[in-house]
């Protein structure tokens, strides 16, 4: 059964300025996946998020979250989802060390004694913050302060995660440590994540799928391989070899290719050759294979693969900006 089944979800929100924030948005979740729901500022992704969380009633549309309406029980909805918000101090009790405000909430989610002891020191421990473990909250920093809003949400175990920028403020190491957090969930775990991001390069590490958002319409929504693929367009794959070797003759047998050309290189006999493909995972093997029969030595080759940029670029129009 899908753990997100929800159809037609609409939020308008009166103002002033009065603004349609999500629009008739449909959307199926298999368990078990990472989906990473992308727009631009004000695509109404938090506002879906809500409603998906049982915590905003939509205006109109309904369905199920985790088998629950999320119109008529989502008081149930919100007891069986954790969700982190970007600006996460909610729950956070400055009176409290780290580690006791953890301690707090555990109870309240049905971990008690060593268990509950066990299931706090991972957290800090994974979210690097076992040296903050006595820190009083108002003492640590931001990037801290929502590594534990987050280790709070997820002493709940739940089967179902909302992250809202889960990175948004982390330094490198933060970074790292959020987005294994969150694939070890998904893979050991079975946790079902859905998460926003505004940096593509982590959509694209961790999401099995995509789901578009732009000015409140959901544009598109599939796993994040297949909408890759949607975006190919004749991409450049660049070697250089040494040689001396033998020169390829039209038409080449590489697969996808859609042109070529060669230039001289840097040092006297050696060529670079620039291949331009349709399908860059298909060509390249078979340039490789041709390059070591015709006697080259490969010093570097470079291509450039489709990415969520490209993806966002061909959906999302750039605003006009008015001169
Ligand atoms: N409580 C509110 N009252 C009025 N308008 C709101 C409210 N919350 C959001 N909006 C508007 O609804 C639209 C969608 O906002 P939302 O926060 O869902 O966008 P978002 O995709 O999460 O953006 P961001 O990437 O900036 O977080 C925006 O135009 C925003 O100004
Ligand atoms: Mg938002």
């Amino acid at each position: 059964m899908a753990i997100i089944a929800v159809h037609d979800l609409a939020k308008h929100y009166p103002g002033p300025p009065a603004k349609t924030a999500v629009e008739r948005v449909s959307l199926i979740l298999p368990e078990g996946r990472i989906l990473g729901l992308l727009g631009e500022n004000g695509a109404g992704k938090t506002t879906l998020i809500k409603m998906m969380a049982g915590l905003l009633r939509p205006d109109s549309g309904g369905g199920t979250v985790l088998g629950y309406d999320v119109v008529r029980q989502a008081h149930r909805v919100r007891a069986g989802v954790s969700l982190v918000a970007p600006t996460a101090d909610v729950g956070i009790d400055n009176n409290l060390t780290v580690r006791q405000n953890l301690a707090f909430w555990a109870p309240v989610y049905g971990l008690t004694g060593r268990r509950a002891r066990q299931r706090i020191a991972e957290l800090l421990e994974r979210l690097y913050l076992t040296d903050k473990a006595e820190a009083w909250p108002m003492h640590i920093s931001a990037g801290q302060r929502q590594r534990l809003a987050l280790a709070r949400s997820l002493l709940a175990e739940n089967r179902l995660v909302f992250l809202d920028e889960p990175t948004n403020k982390l330094d490198a190491d933060g970074v790292r440590s959020v987005r294994d957090l969150i694939r070890d969930l998904n893979t050991h775990h079975g946790v079902s994540v859905v998460l926003t991001t505004h940096v593509m390069e982590e959509a694209e590490e961790l999401c099995t799928d995509i789901a578009l958002l732009s000015q409140g319409r959901l544009l598109t929504h599939m796993p994040t391989a297949e909408l890759l693929r949607s975006v190919a367009r004749v991409r450049p794959i660049r070697a250089t070899l040494a040689g001396p070797g033998v020169l390829p003759t039209d038409p080449v047998s590489w697969p996808s290719v859609d042109r070529w050309t060669l230039e001289p290189g840097d040092q006297p006999g050696d060529r670079v050759i620039t291949v331009w493909s349709h399908d860059v995972a298909a060509t390249t093997p078979a340039l490789l294979r041709w390059i070591a029969r015709a006697g080259w030595r490969l010093v570097r080759m470079t291509s450039d693969r489709p990415s969520l940029d490209d993806v966002f670029e061909q959906w999302i129009p750039a605003p006009e900006v008015p001169l």
